[in-house]
């Protein structure tokens, strides 16, 4: 396909999106043409020069600048965020371009409705559009396809596909330590979500329970219900390419304290966090107080951040394990990202439609995540 540009990354004036845009500077082959775009000429012109690509303006909400953007590009990665309120006019113009398409979503409502209005479409085409590329879910959906092939028998990570199989597998439990902080942006995707759509606030599991094997306490994680979304998608996305998980399989994740107290303590705060989100009021104390859009941590803080993802299988036994380095909300977000938009500019993807991180990409992704130092490992 001959396109003016290879990538574009929507959004890049922002916190996470000019994070993007440095490790796009860092990671893309010399020959990748990318750009920048976002809505705002002058800050866009100062981080053109920065990193000398060129930019494009495009509001997000103006359908025909969102339009020739698509044209313009074989690729787009965006950050610009709450996708529902400036998103949809970028995705349904990737869509009638036929332009790959990923992003940092973890609005699931927003997600429905984009495999309602386009999975069918892209499908046919050959478009991929991969949602939910950052923190949520690429780690999660990774280490549980790596994992599950294991233990369906592959030696895991050789890149063949031609020995998978649907040998059933059954209950995976993934277990997260982090550290990290918060950005801006996320907050005002969270409160714009929770006013529209309540219910998505029902998803936890709030069980604080001890976990032997690692010798720590689980309790609810806030992340939980976009990345046991994402795993189930992929499991049926692959199961109808005869290659998926099992019909007995199901993933449930949680995060870990040393102790059953500060378990308990986590768990009490989600709950607080659930309670403010449901009231207008509530809603507006966090918009007044917490971190504001264009905001994160900082340079230091997101350095020693870091986040480890390990899988048990029945409960009991420890089959893998993901390290990652970095805030896990801006450095693992953005690394996954750009390496999701770059897997599309290879054309790496294995099928078109409106899918996740392992059903289109599985080993590969690992492989270039890999070898950016993030280590999956079988136990
Ligand atoms: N998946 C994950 O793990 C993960 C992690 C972090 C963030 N996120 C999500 O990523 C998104 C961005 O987060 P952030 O911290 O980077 O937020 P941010 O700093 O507030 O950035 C938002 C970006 O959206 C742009 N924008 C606003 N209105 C626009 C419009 N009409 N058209 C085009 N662009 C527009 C902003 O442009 P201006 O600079 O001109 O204001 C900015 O570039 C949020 O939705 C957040 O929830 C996801």
């Amino acid at each position: 396909m001959q396109r003016e540009f290879d990538l574009i990354l929507q959004g890049a004036t922002g916190f996470t999106g000019q994070l993007a845009a440095a490790e796009l500077a860092k990671q893309a082959p010399a020959d990748l043409r990318w750009a920048i775009a976002g809505r705002d000429a002058s800050k866009l012109k100062t981080l053109s020069e920065k990193w000398q690509v060129p930019f494009v303006v495009a509001s997000g909400l103006d359908e025909t600048a969102v339009d020739q953007l698509a044209s313009r590009t074989r690729v787009v990665i965006s950050c610009a965020g709450p996708f529902a309120r400036f998103g949809t006019p970028l995705v349904e113009a990737c869509v009638k371009h036929q332009t790959h398409y990923a992003d940092l979503t973890g609005e699931l409502p927003w997600i429905h409705q984009l495999i309602q209005k386009h999975h069918k479409q892209s499908t046919a085409d050959g478009t991929t559009l991969i949602p939910a590329s950052g923190f949520d879910s690429v780690p999660t959906d990774l280490t549980v396809f790596h994992c599950v092939r294991h233990l369906q028998g592959e030696q895991p990570g050789d890149g063949e596909n031609s020995t998978h199989s649907t040998v059933d597998v059954g209950a995976l439990t993934g277990q997260y330590t982090l550290r990290g902080g918060f950005n801006g942006g996320t907050l005002a995707s969270g409160l714009e979500l929770y006013e529209k759509y309540p219910e998505v606030m029902q998803g936890f599991n709030w069980e604080v329970f001890e976990v032997p094997v690692l010798n720590r306490w689980a309790a609810p994680f806030l992340m939980a219900p976009v990345n046991e979304w994402v795993v189930r998608r992929s499991a049926a996305l692959l199961d109808e390419a005869g290659v998926g998980y099992g019909k007995n399989f199901r993933y449930d994740e949680f995060m870990t304290a040393k102790t059953r107290g500060r378990a308990a303590m986590l768990a009490r705060i989600l709950k607080l966090v659930q309670y403010l989100m449901s009231k207008s009021w509530g809603r507006e104390t966090l918009r007044l107080f917490g971190p504001k859009p264009g905001k994160g941590p900082s340079k230091k803080s997101r350095e020693r951040g870091f986040a480890k993802l390990h899988i048990i299988h029945s409960g009991n036994r420890e089959v893998g394990k993901l390290s990652m380095t970095g805030d896990p909300s801006n450095l693992i977000t953005t690394r996954c990202l750009v390496q999701v938009g770059l897997a599309l500019a290879a054309g790496e993807a294995q099928r078109g439609g409106v899918v996740t991180t392992a059903a289109a990409f599985g080993d590969t992704l690992i492989s270039r995540l890999r070898l950016l130092g993030d280590q999956f490992v079988i136990k």
